[in-house]
């Protein structure tokens, strides 16, 4: 005989504690106890952050929350005037935050080269590049996986932003510091709080306006000449 296997002796226990059956295990009439219900919120919870973090916001990992801004596509309309108002310009043409390409798709149509966009989410840079390649545009157009805070502008000529107005501020600031003189800049949806428009087109959340920046910063200096006097 092996020591060890005889019941009875140390190290054998018959039905550990904790088992199913046991008291102290709760079956599944206490499932619905404040602990299920905790678990159905943090399971819904965790569902939603999911669809945030994998579907709408991957490869914002190192983007300020503040500073992020949730894909919401622009209408035929929106697309239509935003580009009606870069008609006759030429040069580099950027969409930021390009989402699936139609804007970027639309401008190198018209004629504005090189048109590229600049999108984080990996999923609308895919749908934005099949998009090229279906028309007929793939090699002529880009889409780039990097962080319109980080870009630098300085050799852009046409500016394509629809983003949301929290972050048009400091978007303000950015193009002002970076942007050639002659260049336009084209807002969807939402206008610059500070700047005033050389033109717009459309009515409501359709209504896209352009802005020159020259006449922006020749505004921004006056305004600061008129503050110092006082
Ligand atoms: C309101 S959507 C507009 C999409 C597209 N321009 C259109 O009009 O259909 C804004 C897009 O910007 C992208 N985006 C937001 N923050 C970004 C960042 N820091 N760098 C690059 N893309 C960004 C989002 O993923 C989203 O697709
Ligand atoms: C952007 O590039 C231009 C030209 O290469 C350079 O003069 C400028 O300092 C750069 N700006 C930033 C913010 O890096």
């Amino acid at each position: 005989m092996e020591p060890g296997w005889e019941p009875g002796e140390p190290g054998w226990e018959p039905g550990e504690p904790g088992e199913p059956g046991e008291p102290g295990w709760g079956g599944p009439g206490a499932a619905l106890g404040g602990r299920g219900l905790l678990a159905a919120a943090v399971a819904s919870g965790a569902a939603l952050w999911a669809t945030w973090a994998v579907l709408l916001m991957p490869g914002f990992r190192r983007v300020p929350l503040r500073l992020q801004v949730p894909y919401q596509p622009s209408s035929p309309r929106q697309v239509a005037n935003a580009l009606e108002l870069l008609r006759g310009r030429a040069g580099k043409t950027v969409d930021l935050g390009s989402g699936d390409g139609r804007l970027v798709l639309e401008a190198h149509k018209q004629g504005l080269r090189p048109a590229l966009g600049y999108e984080l989410n990996p999923w609308l840079l895919c749908l934005a590049n099949y998009r090229a390649w279906k028309a007929g545009y793939h090699g002529s157009v880009s889409f780039l996986k990097k962080d319109l805070w980080k870009v630098n502008l300085s050799d852009c000529h046409n500016v394509i932003v629809f983003l949301a107005p929290s972050v048009k501020p400091p978007l303000a600031t950015k193009l002002l510091a970076e942007l050639p003189d002659d260049a336009r800049v084209v807002s969807g949806r939402f206008p610059f709080p500070c700047w005033t428009p050389s033109s717009s087109l459309g009515q409501g959340l359709e209504q896209c306006w352009a802005y020159d920046m020259k006449e922006v910063r020749r505004e921004a200096k006056s305004r600061a000449q008129e503050k110092s006097q006082l």
